[in-house]
């Protein structure tokens, strides 16, 4: 074979949160345009490429493990292409190539479009391809946001792992900047799409046969958008798709407490086709850390909101996220995280160990005070409770009949 002969085989490999799931979709999609074809088995791919998150530090380091394990993958294979996608792509940059020599390809999460055009440029040139967005601070606030693409191609039915189930993201990027947090930096500044651009993705995911529609955010209960005058928020947005004949069944991920609005939850409970369930992250039972954080609100606020969603929508399912470990977290402060897990009762909880990120407030600003066995010890006594309260709720269940989408 010459350089630019193969067999256009492409291997993915997907970390991170459901938008990545999504990125991921849409890049093999445009590829197989390209006539690519995927291969779930890395050694018989030319194309490989990590979709990557920055949230943590573990999900980091576990990526430059694997993309050690190519280093001398190209002395066997030259026209091996090894390209790093997402948010590591757009927080790490240039050190990528650095830590990873042998890495031909790095691309933020607003440069996906470009994906089958720089992988052609590396295959037929062998040059190295850095393509990402400017920093929070680079620029203005419309230059950066326009530096951030949201990328919603034509979908390609036979991407989804489920022909019944699609993601549709309704907007990209974050303002909340949270002090622990990268995804501001990593996925730029919140933009909504334009909700006549949403319903016609939906109408289309539709008529390839999709009866769950899962509307993506990092805060999606912020969506705000402007079209013709009449500016639309989440409630409208779910009435709009509601109406779409084909359409069974509508969620939505991730809400952030102080945008859960009374309209949003009235519609809600007035849309049959919207599933009763709110992943809605509390991160921390203690007002102190709540404001370290930056979350900005307070526990009274959460259980007031707790209460809004229990009057309003009545068993509605609610899980949540938390951070155990964050800086200056006391004993004291834990079990008050504690007492509000107890309190809830959340569906589920998805727990992590406070991970320091470089770039955030919080690295700058605060020590990572929490010993790791300690992170460990509060971790698992968290994740204890959850696991019996999540027991006993599900026990509920048993004899109970329920619809479900198969
Ligand atoms: N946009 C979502 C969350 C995105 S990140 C929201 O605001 O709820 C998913 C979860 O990872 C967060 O809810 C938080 O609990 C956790 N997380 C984010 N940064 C973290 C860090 N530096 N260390 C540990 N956990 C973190
Ligand atoms: Fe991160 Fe906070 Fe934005 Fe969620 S709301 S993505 S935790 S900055
Ligand atoms: Fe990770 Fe980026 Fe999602 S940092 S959690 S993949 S937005």
């Amino acid at each position: 074979m010459n350089q630019t002969e193969h067999n256009k085989k492409l291997f993915i490999e997907t970390v991170g949160c459901q938008m990545n799931v999504l990125d991921s979709e849409l890049v093999v999609a445009a590829l197989r345009q390209d006539g690519y074809e995927l291969t779930d088995n890395h050694k018989l791919a030319d194309t490989i490429l990590f979709n990557t998150c920055s949230v943590r530090e573990r999900a980091e380091e576990k990526i430059y493990s694997q993309l050690g394990r190519f280093k001398y993958s190209k002395q066997t294979r030259p026209n091996l292409v090894i390209g790093v996608m997402g948010c590591m792509a757009q927080k790490d940059q240039k050190l990528i190539f650095q830590r990873a020599p042998h890495v031909d390809l790095v691309v933020g999460t607003g440069q996906l479009a470009e994906i089958p055009r720089l992988v052609g440029e590396v295959r037929n040139n062998r040059d190295r391809q850095l393509a990402v967005s400017l920093g929070r601070r680079d620029g203005s606030r419309t230059e950066v946001s326009q530096s951030f693409q949201s990328y919603d191609p034509l979908r390609d039915p036979e991407m989804r792992p489920s022909p019944y189930q699609a993601y549709v993201r309704i907007m990209i990027g974050c303002d909340k900047f949270c002090t622990y947090c990268v995804v501001p930096m990593t996925r730029g500044p919140e933009q909504s799409r334009p909700p006549s651009e949403i319903y016609r993705e939906v109408v289309a995911l539709k008529d390839q046969g999709v009866q769950e529609i899962t509307l993506l955010g990092q805060t999606v209960n912020s969506y705000k958008h402007t079209e013709n005058g009449k500016q639309s928020r989440l409630a409208d947005l779910l009435e709009l798709i509601h109406d779409v004949d084909g359409i069974k069944r509508i969620k939505f991920v991730t809400s952030y407490p102080k945008d859960m609005t009374v309209d949003l939850l009235q519609a809600l409970r007035d849309l049959p086709k919207v599933a009763h369930y709110l992943h809605v992250p509390l991160q921390h039972g203690c007002d102190e850390m709540l404001k370290r954080m930056k979350r900005g609100y307070t526990v009274a606020d959460y259980r007031e909101m707790m209460a809004r969603i229990r009057e309003i929508v009545p068993g509605c399912s609610i899980s949540s996220d938390f951070i155990v470990g964050f800086c200056g977290e006391t004993e004291q402060a834990h079990q008050k995280s504690m007492e509000l897990v107890r309190e809830c009762r959340f569906k589920n909880s998805f727990i992590f160990k406070y991970s320091e990120r470089s770039g955030t407030r919080a690295a700058a600003n605060f020590p990572d005070d929490v010993p790791d066995e300690v992170k460990k010890r509060r971790n698992n006594e968290m994740l204890d409770l959850q696991n019996a309260i999540s027991a006993e709720d599900n026990a509920d269940f048993i004899g109970r009949e329920v619809e479900v989408l198969v």
